[in-house]
């Protein structure tokens, strides 16, 4: 299974250093530890998971701490819900597994910590393994499944990990939506029962339910305050999260790869391996969780994840299919002349016998549409360099329709049970590649090595997936190996991504998947970013991106200004406040130009020039979410504060518009009390500044009073409207 060479090298380290026969095995990051006990011969337990135990009390928890299991399997216990079932070759199903040793091995910026354990009767084993980064607040553990026994064993349940956590007053938070209003925050508190989180599109797996959630052990979540343990699978395909109370003092949380219809028969020798089950935990509340989550992605498991992105235009909201040389050269002056660094041609550039005119052709035919773009890829280029900004273009690789070359060629390549009429979609033509066949996959990835070989100044790829898995089968995996397709499929794509960044570590790729269906941290080594939705309208995405940021930090959330009014929604809102919600993420345009007055575009320049300034703190920096849209008081706030606590940026949104209307005061958080603060206004709209504008404030007025905002904007009385929102930039003052 999802061996890298990385992971088989660090086996093979691992083999080389010397067991050690721990009873209790400790693993710690800086902030937190994982407690275990495992005696050898018997079973492996959860002791403990919370903030970094003092050796004093890391001595006491033997005596003094309830010990479950770590990873209940199937079989002896049968009403306690397991992480693990298996069919045996002799048709067993029970595991009896028990701990063999336990080895740790240091990595570059991480401790990995194995325990061994086998089955007491069958040559069946399960590895456990705890990765503790040591330069983020994160733990990650997953096991490595074998056996040698004569006959295949089918998996019929294999998570990656399972946590107990104590009952008391806990509540859920985690995100749910659909196409088009994705991750919508909802928080609820534990209760008896069942709680199932779960993802079967096959393809992508974040339109509706996340793999990730946070757990408030203190009551209802708050965002600054509270103990909170935040959990995410990284995983790309078909998840589910089980939350089961029973009837004892914890709930148990599973999570791991959805065995729905995946039973797995696993040959002898074969190495299944399950994906990574990321836990933080902190006393700051929500937000507090949401930094630890931010700092690893940055640090560990984003692509480029410490490199400021570019500002960008997309051509889609623009011109949507209708795309060709003139209004791609028209696009590219526009946002160059904005300060923009970056254009992004999508969709309806390709196809030769059949060119792409609407959804309904061409996926698979990767070739210019000449008609359109005469001078090909490289007059674009040429266009691009004129203007001085990068290219990049929209390629959708794992997909066909049933018009096109491809599937003319190749009808055996594409996802569909053997003897049944194909089910399509997008478009009525659209078919998903499958992915579990060699062939396929070596297909895909020449659809990015071609583009890269013969135009290597292409900077980003714009990677989208529109369509699930449909009409479960495959033409290459075996009749007896149909259930292995969902997972065979994401192998398959991981596969390919690895052999994309092996040859050009330094492309720029979105994850695309109509819009947010891709965010996930199963592909995100792999991208830079993902489009949060196919929803544009601002208000909307206030919410959307609220929710987002629970679990991936600002430089991975792809944020457009769009046009009024707005092609989802067709709400009318404001330039100004598109443009301060879009700020809050990775910004960038997807509208028009030429449609634009001078006066908007030069307002579109000036928040191109300041958000170019506060680029650093917003994609570096550390979140504090202040006041939730979801509470309904009128207003969501939030601020983004550099390591070094000497610059912040601080976003004010209102939500709701009445007259009289009351809206909290917000109190900043993040900032260090003695320190002091210039404020600073960015795009500015209002005739006066603001009564504190260029003033300076210690940190400790502006988190204990914080600053009065005006509800409206002081603006001539024919440009008075119902929205109003502020950034302000916090600059130490020494
Ligand atoms: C998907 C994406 C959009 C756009 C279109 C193009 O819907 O989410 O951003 O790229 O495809 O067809």
């Amino acid at each position: 299974m999802y061996w890298t060479n990385k992971l088989k090298m660090l086996w093979a380290g691992l083999l080389l250093v010397g067991s050690i026969q721990a009873q209790q095995v400790c693993v710690s990051t800086p902030g937190t530890s994982l407690v275990l006990s495992a005696p050898e011969g018997g079973e492996l337990k959860y002791v403990y998971y919370g903030p970094k135990l003092a050796p004093a009390d890391l001595e006491q928890l033997p005596a003094v701490e309830k010990a479950l299991s770590a990873y209940p399997a199937y079989g002896l216990y049968p009403a306690q819900e397991a992480a693990l079932a298996v069919e045996h070759g002799d048709g067993n199903l029970t595991l009896d597994l028990a701990v063999q040793r336990v080895s740790t091995q240091q990595e570059e910026k991480a401790l990995l910590t194995v325990v061994e354990l086998k089955d007491k009767v069958y040559p069946f084993y399960v590895n456990i393994c705890y990765r503790a980064w040591q330069d983020a607040d994160v733990i990650e553990t997953w096991t490595e499944i074998s056996h040698a026994e004569k006959k295949p064993v089918v998996l019929t349940r294999f998570d990656s990990g399972c946590l107990p956590i104590r009952r008391g007053e806990v509540w859920l938070s985690h995100l749910n939506g659909s196409w088009a209003n994705e991750s919508r925050l909802v928080e609820e508190p534990l209760l008896p029962g069942m709680k199932v989180i779960k993802n079967k599109d096959g393809t992508r797996n974040s339109h509706t339910s996340h793999a990730e959630v946070m757990l408030s052990l203190d009551g209802q979540p708050r965002e600054n305050q509270g103990r909170v343990i935040g959990v995410a699978l990284c995983y790309g395909g078909n998840y589910e999260l089980r939350i089961d109370t029973q009837d004892d003092d914890y709930h148990r949380l599973f999570a791991g790869i959805n065995p729905d219809n995946s039973y797995y028969k696993l040959a002898k020798g074969e190495r299944f391996l399950t994906p990574a089950l990321a836990l933080t935990y902190s006393r700051e509340g929500l937000s507090g969780s949401s930094r630890n989550f931010h700092r690893w992605a940055r640090l560990h498991k984003l692509a480029h994840g410490t490199t400021p992105r570019k500002i960008l235009l997309n051509s889609w909201e623009g011109v949507y299919f209708d795309i060709n040389q003139e209004g791609m050269d028209q696009m590219m002056g526009d946002i160059a002349s904005m300060g923009g660094e970056l254009f992004v041609m999508d969709d309806g550039w390709f196809g030769d016998k059949y060119p792409r005119k609407t959804d309904n052709s061409s996926l698979g035919d990767w070739v210019v549409d000449k008609n359109k773009l005469p001078e090909g890829i490289e007059g674009l280029l040429a266009d691009a360099r004129k203007h001085g900004i990068k290219f990049g273009i929209w390629i959708e690789p794992e997909m066909a329709n049933t018009t096109s070359e491809l599937y003319e060629k190749h009808p055996e390549w594409v996802v569909k049970a053997p003897g049944r009429d194909l089910v399509l979609g997008r478009g009525g033509t659209q078919v998903v590649l499958d992915l579990s066949n060699p062939k396929v996959q070596d297909f895909v990835f020449k659809v990015v090595d071609d583009l890269m070989t013969a135009y290597p100044e292409i900077d980003y790829i714009k990677w989208d997936a529109n369509m699930p898995i449909q009409n479960h089968g495959s033409n290459y995996l075996t009749m007896d190996k149909q259930s292995h397709l969902y997972i065979d499929y994401h192998k398959g794509f991981e596969a390919v991504c690895q052999r994309i960044r092996q040859k050009y570590p330094d492309l720029t790729i979105q994850a695309c998947a109509s819009g947010g269906g891709r965010a996930n941290y199963g592909i995100l080594p792999y991208f830079d970013e993902f489009w949060v939705s196919d929803n544009t309208d601002a208000l909307q995405r206030i919410y959307m991106q609220w929710g987002t940021s629970y679990f991936f930090p600002a430089i991975a959330m792809a944020s457009h200004i769009s046009a009024a009014p707005n092609h989802q929604t067709f709400r009318v809102i404001p330039l100004k406040y598109r443009i301060d919600v879009a700020m809050s993420g990775r910004l960038g345009m997807e509208i028009q130009p030429k449609n634009m007055t001078e006066e908007e575009k030069a307002l579109c320049k000036k928040a191109i020039e300041e958000y170019k300034m506060i680029r650093p703190v917003v994609q570096l920096g550390d979140i504090y979410r202040l006041v939730s849209p979801y509470d309904k008081l009128g207003v969501a706030s939030l601020m983004y504060v550099s390591e070094a606590k000497e610059k912040a940026v601080f976003y004010w949104w209102k939500t709701e518009h009445f007259v009289n209307q009351h809206l909290p005061r917000v109190t900043m958080a993040g900032l260090q009390p003695d320190k002091s603060y210039r404020i600073r206004e960015l795009n500015r709209i209002d005739n006066e500044p603001l009564a504190f504008e260029g003033k300076v404030f210690t940190g400790a007025y502006l988190m204990e009073q914080g600053l009065e905002i005006p509800y409206n904007h002081r603006v001539d009385y024919h440009k008075q409207n119902d929205y109003s929102s502020r950034v302000l930039y916090l600059e130490e003052v020494k």
